[in-house]
């Protein structure tokens, strides 16, 4: 698995009078890797790009395109301190993203830029859609929306790839101390899936335990078959966030639990991972892998039966290892250094993030597909941790709730590690226990090294 999270001062700027940047800054900063991978950071250069994860920056587009046919797209930026907004976007064809894919057309709130600079009518130009200076809303806190139209390529387009960077400002009338945001989006075409295979279910697992066994509402799951999307294709559902959700369709595949859309973060030939939707229900629900969902070649899998209870918490682990993903406050990674060179053992005392899945109910509750906040979003459940057998005690368990930033279905439980119990220079058995009942499956461990 990969954890995004491990994840000079301000340039000597012109009199705003000669440039007005905040009135739109030059097109090519879009972070599009076809255009050079320049963001706004090329000139607002404070902090690093997409550093505070308190900011956040997405695309809400209709999830298919006609082609040929307008569509709204939206985009959003927040952060909890930021004073002043700007943004600029491109279209590019994902079959060859030095091309643009459809036209912008301009209104109050943006406006749309040629490569070249000048505006409107680009021809065969890439087009930037940018802010207009009223609408970087000087003063304004929490965050700014814009949204503009679109019109999609012609028939035959394909997937289209949206590039955005946003500038989530303080207000100061400079370049410096802003916050610079990238991120990108990627839509399909409607009716362009052409899958032919039916899809088959073998298995359901836990994507931390790897068992068949339960799920709960939320967790993140992972189906085993043949046909799950085109043979040789990987996709990932963090390339086709939109609206600030993973997708409910990836790589011209959908899956339904219980009659619901489950939202995909990765596909491939023969596995498909998603996260349960958001459910109230427990007991036995029916799954189906849909290909070509919602087109009139629509191919639909038999129906594999999921049991979900109300939680189902299991520890990602550090394949092909027993170790839980676990990782340090500095952001190293805990484990076996005998089995792995970048990984250390831990030591009483130690402060670990775990990460896990399935831990049930949080307040506030966030949707399958919602991507958690930065703020500390705790489980309801009375959750304790069992080392070799004994809990530690409450005192030592700082944290359970969802992993920040990341789509709900991802858990972390922070311990500080008490200095009874352990056995050093050995796999130590973690497990955490729901109220009475309920408890993650044996055999994930931490590695102790001695103090
Ligand atoms: C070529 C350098 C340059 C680039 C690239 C650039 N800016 Fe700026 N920007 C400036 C300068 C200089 C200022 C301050 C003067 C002004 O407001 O015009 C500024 C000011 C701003 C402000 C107001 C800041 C505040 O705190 O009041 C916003 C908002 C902004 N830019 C957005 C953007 C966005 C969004 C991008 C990327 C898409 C971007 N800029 C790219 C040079 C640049």
């Amino acid at each position: 698995m990969h954890l995004k999270k491990y994840l000079m001062t301000a340039l000597a700027f012109a009199p705003a009078s000669l440039f007005a940047f905040s009135a739109g800054p030059p097109p090519l900063r879009t972070g599009a890797p076809a255009d050079g991978g320049l963001a706004c950071n090329a000139c607002h250069r404070g902090a690093d790009l997409n550093s505070d994860p308190r900011g956040r920056l997405f695309i809400q587009t209709i999830a298919d395109y006609k082609p040929g046919v307008r569509q709204t797209i939206k985009v959003t930026l927040t952060h909890p301190d930021a004073m002043r907004w700007g943004f600029q976007l491109t279209a590019r064809f994902a079959s060859d993203p030095t091309r643009k894919a459809g036209t912008f057309a301009p209104n109050d709130a943006i406006r749309v830029r040629c490569a070249d600079g000048t505006e409107n009518n680009c021809g065969a130009q890439t087009e930037f859609v940018e802010h207009n200076s009223t609408w970087t809303a000087p003063g304004q806190r929490g965050g700014q929306e814009w949204e503009f139209e679109w019109t999609p390529p012609a028939v035959g387009g394909g997937e289209v790839i949206f590039y955005v960077a946003g500038n989530a400002a303080n207000n100061s009338n400079t370049n410096a101390g802003d916050l610079i945001y990238t991120t990108s989006s990627r839509v399909n075409e409607d009716g362009a899936c052409r899958l032919t295979a039916t899809p088959t279910i073998t298995s359901i697992k836990h994507a931390g335990t790897l068992l068949e066994g339960a799920l709960a509402f939320n967790t993140l799951a992972s189906i085993e078959g043949t046909g799950l999307t085109a043979t040789g294709a990987v996709n990932n559902g963090t390339d086709n966030i939109n609206g600030n959700k993973l997708p409910s369709k990836l790589g011209c595949v959908a899956v339904e639990v219980d009659g619901q859309r489950a939202p995909i973060y990765y596909s491939q030939f023969n596995q498909i991972n998603i996260q349960i939707p958001t459910t109230g229900k427990t007991g036995d629900v029916q799954a189906v892998v849909i290909a070509n969902p919602g087109q009139s070649n629509e191919i639909r899998s038999r129906p594999a039966t999921i049991r979900l209870a109300a939680a189902a918490p299991g520890f990602i682990r550090l394949l092909p290892t027993p170790c839980i993903l676990a990782v340090f406050p500095d952001g190293s990674i805990s484990g076996d250094p005998s089995l792995f060179s970048y990984v250390k053992g831990a030591k009483a005392g130690d402060t670990l993030h775990l990460y896990l899945t399935g831990l049930g109910e949080t307040t506030p509750i966030y949707q399958a597909g919602e991507i958690a906040p930065a703020d500390a979003v705790r489980a309801t459940g009375a959750i304790t941790v069992e080392l070799n057998g004994t809990a530690i005690p409450a005192s030592d368990v700082l944290f359970a709730g969802l992993a920040e930033n990341w789509v709900s279905g991802l858990n972390r439980i922070t311990i500080r590690i008490p200095n009874a119990n352990l056995r050093p220079n050995a796999h130590n058995e973690v497990r955490v226990r729901i109220g009475t009942d309920i408890l993650s499956p044996a055999g994930s461990t931490l590695y102790i090294s001695p103090n």
